[in-house]
């Protein structure tokens, strides 16, 4: 096989190295493509660029398959927990148990957040989308950490990592207890990272908390499901923003605010307004199924199709099955996965969506486990971001190890040509 790509205009002829990655995949380097020959690409939503290199996530469309740092995904979310796989996703080898303790202990540390931050969390009306609210908190969380993080320091960069793990949960926590009108609390230190994060959302003030095993290995699944996957939207707009040598919590809000949109991770918000949707219109599938098809209506079967997945979408599958189990152990009869169950079923044999290779995708069936774990819809696109944060943060170190230059696109231009200017009066 050759290892170069030939590119022949106007005569001329160019060279190419072809690189192969781990798993054998070809790329086309066509990183002196400008200065040899003047031109650029033009690729519309990346759809065949590689914005860089990366260690951490491996992922084939084809044969759905999804790997954190070499480990498939449905051995990491059987055997591993969401902190076990936070470390393996940013420091690139599974914990040992010394190096996990260290890891849980130096992030307990850091799990308080300004009392101050309380005051900005005020300023939102109830109202406001948990989202924008966190993505807010995000970013401000710089005002009260101004230090700029070193990145040349191992010390440095560790304890940002361990202080947005800590505090982001009390975040996230936050901002549904502000929408439900509850006390702003904090957690406590002796419990894991996941049941912590789950007692700081739901503890009554009056009451004792209670955790619930089923409850939390459902929750610690998905994090670790959504925990990363390569250069998606709301990542890419991580590495982008940080390639500028923005900190790593306003880069974090980027991703946060990318990650918000219908076409990604809104997407599991979307899927269950659709499904009640259906349901109060008589639960016709069918009808749809056809809106779905139709060109000329907006509407999309939301939880269906991925950019990468063009087989099926291996945490889906997981999902699925996780779903399953926790309508069953928690004893909830849910008539939304019933519908889900049988728009899938058409969808699966319907020639339009076959054709196209579209599947449910990991929105269709979280947002059911999240609305059967009492989480309200509008926050399951934070609980998204909450298992998207290691990546995110494994992506923005590694952007910033490897020195990558900032992410800065070229356009072809298709606007007006050079147009003298023309007086008020005269237009
Ligand atoms: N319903 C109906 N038709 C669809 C859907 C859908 N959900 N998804 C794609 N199609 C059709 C498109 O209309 C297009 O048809 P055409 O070839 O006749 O023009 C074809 O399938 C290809 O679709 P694209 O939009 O070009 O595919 P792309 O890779 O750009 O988009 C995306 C992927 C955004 C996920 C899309 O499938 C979609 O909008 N899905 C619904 C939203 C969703 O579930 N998003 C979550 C994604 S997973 C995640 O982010 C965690």
């Amino acid at each position: 096989m050759s290892d170069k790509a030939i590119l022949e205009y106007d005569g001329k002829r160019y060279e190419f190295p072809v690189i192969k990655d781990t798993e054998n995949e070809l790329a086309i380097d066509i990183k002196s493509l400008r200065s040899s020959t003047g031109m650029i690409t033009i690729d519309p939503g990346f759809k065949n660029t590689g914005s860089c290199e990366s260690e951490i996530t491996f992922l084939d469309g084809e044969k759905g398959m999804l790997r954190y740092r070499g480990y498939a995904i449905e051995e990491l979310a059987e055997k591993a927990d969401f902190l076990e796989v936070a470390y393996l996703l940013i420091f690139g080898e599974l914990p040992n148990k010394e190096q996990l303790e260290t890891f849980h202990e130096d992030i307990k540390a850091e799990s308080q957040v300004d009392e101050e931050m309380k005051k900005i969390l005020d300023g939102f009306p109830k109202s406001a989308h948990p989202m924008g609210v966190l993505s807010s908190l995000t970013s401000a969380l710089i005002a009260f950490n101004p230090t700029s993080v070193n990145i040349s320091s191992e010390k440095d960069m560790y304890h940002a990592i361990v202080k947005i793990l800590g505090k982001f949960p009390v975040l996230v926590a936050w901002t549904m207890r502000k929408k439900k009108g509850l006390p702003l609390d904090y957690g406590d230190d002796n419990l894991g990272y996941v049941e912590n994060l789950h007692k700081m959302m739901f503890k009554k003030p009056s009451k004792e908390y209670k955790s619930n095993k089923i409850v939390i290995d459902a929750l610690d699944k998905l994090l670790i499901l959504h925990a990363d996957h390569e250069q998606n939207c709301s990542t890419s707009a991580v590495r982008i923003t940080g390639s500028s040598h923005a900190g790593l919590f306003v880069s974090l809000s980027a991703g946060i605010s990318a990650l918000w949109g219908p076409l990604h991770g809104g997407a599991n918000q979307a899927v269950i307004e659709m499904l009640e949707a259906i349901k109060e219109d008589g639960g016709d599938t069918h009808k749809y199924m056809d809106k779905a098809k139709d060109k000329n209506d907006e509407f999309r079967l939301m939880g269906f199709g991925h950019r990468v997945y063009k087989n099926f979408d291996p945490r889906a599958r997981i999902i699925k099955k996780a779903a399953d189990e926790v309508l069953e152990d928690l004893g909830i009869v849910d008539p939304i996965l019933d519908i889900a169950k049988s728009l899938e079923k058409v969808a699966l044999e319907d020639e339009y969506f076959v054709e196209r290779n579209l599947y449910p995708n990991v929105d269709f069936y979280s947002g059911i486990i999240y609305r059967a774990l009492g989480i309200p819809r509008e926050m399951f696109t934070v609980m998204f971001a909450m298992g998207r944060l290691p990546g995110w943060i494994a992506q923005w170190r590694e952007m910033r190890l490897r020195h990558e230059p900032i992410g800065r696109p070229r356009q072809v231009y298709i606007g007006k040509t050079y147009r003298p200017f023309k007086p008020l009066e005269e237009r």
